[in-house]
């Protein structure tokens, strides 16, 4: 753990471990105070930093509502170093005059390339194989062992269109598979026919897909948005990924359907309660789960620290936020 006191210039409070390179940009833009730590930080130290700061530096870990923002009466901004910003109340930031900002753009490719990753996981039994072989099972090659699904000319119904979800059916369309989305609006028809895909209703998209991909915001019209009946509307030869938020699956309805051949298996980054994992999904074998890497390569990190520390800047300098959420 490392701090300044505050003094003529801003007090930027950072409440987790960030890449080098976003803090020394927020060094040159105010006084620092960083949490270095691995473990989550206390609120009571979290509290006592925050009763000065102009400025929060977030992770997705941290839930700034009403009480964070109590003990931080001269705040004028939060940055959240992720895309999603479902762990800030942007009412009550707004209600204060603060700004709210996040990381777009910069995690789109590695958070596609791990849904891409977890669809040929799951559709080719990988985690299942490496299970075996690490499990020192005898085994040897057979025509009928271990089969999957091929996903060349399978349909992908991609929930949620933005820059992740294009992304992503950039890569299934280079997979052979057909796209089709269901988005509150169309995306422009030179996508459209890019990536020869179309909008459709939920229910359709539910109904028709061979793979579901979750790739839309959290919030509460999202809550649950897979849920019993979603899963029983779904063929049962077909598979779900989730990148975008856990509780966006009621979790124990997915154990369910995965234990009773409902669908054919899942695609796991996110969970309802993380880190927590349901344990019916360690249990299943048509379950790949992974520990939220989405973001999780060096590059990619490194970027996202920049953004936030940049917005930061800008706002410290008086200019407008690169990536305002509010
Ligand atoms: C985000 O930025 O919202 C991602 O979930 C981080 O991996």
């Amino acid at each position: 753990m490392s701090g300044s006191a505050p003094g003529s210039t801003a007090k930027i409070v950072v409440t987790g471990r960030i890449p080098d390179s976003g803090l020394e940009i927020l060094r040159a833009a105010g006084d620092v105070w960083a949490w270095t730590d691995d473990e989550p930080i206390p609120t009571d130290v979290r509290d006592a930093q925050l009763a000065d700061a102009d400025v929060a530096v977030t992770l997705l870990t941290d839930t700034v509502d009403d009480a964070f923002l109590a003990a931080a009466p001269e705040l004028r901004m939060v940055a959240n170093v992720a895309v999603g910003y479902n762990n800030v109340d942007v009412a009550a930031c707004t209600a204060r005059g603060v700004t709210v900002t996040n990381t777009p753009g910069v995690l789109t490719d590695a958070t596609a390339d791990l849904a891409m990753g977890l669809l040929l996981m799951v559709t080719r039994r990988l985690g299942e194989g490496e299970r075996l072989i690490r499990s020192a099972t005898p085994w040897k090659w057979g025509m009928f062992m271990m089969l999957g699904t091929g996903v060349q000319g399978r349909r992908l119904g991609i929930i949620g269109m933005g820059a992740i979800g294009e992304a992503m059916a950039t890569r299934a369309a280079a997979f052979g598979m057909e796209i089709v989305y269901h988005n509150r609006s169309a995306v422009d028809a030179a996508t459209e026919e890019r990536l020869g895909a179309s909008l459709v209703t939920l229910e359709e998209l539910l109904s028709t897909s061979d793979v579901v991909s979750l790739n839309c915001p959290y919030s509460e019209s999202t809550h649950h948005l897979i849920d019993a009946a979603a899963l029983a509307s779904m063929r049962s030869d077909a598979f779900l990924i989730n990148t975008a938020r856990g509780p966006i699956v009621d979790e124990a309805a997915l154990v369910d359907a995965l234990r009773n051949d409902t669908i054919a298996g899942a695609g796991l980054d996110v969970f309802e309660n993380e880190p927590t994992v349901h344990p019916g999904l360690i249990e299943l074998d048509n379950a790949v789960i992974v520990p939220h890497l989405g973001s999780a390569t060096v590059e990619t990190r490194g970027a996202m620290a920049d953004l936030a520390a940049n917005n930061v800047a800008a706002v410290l300098a008086g200019d407008a936020p690169l990536t305002a959420v509010n």
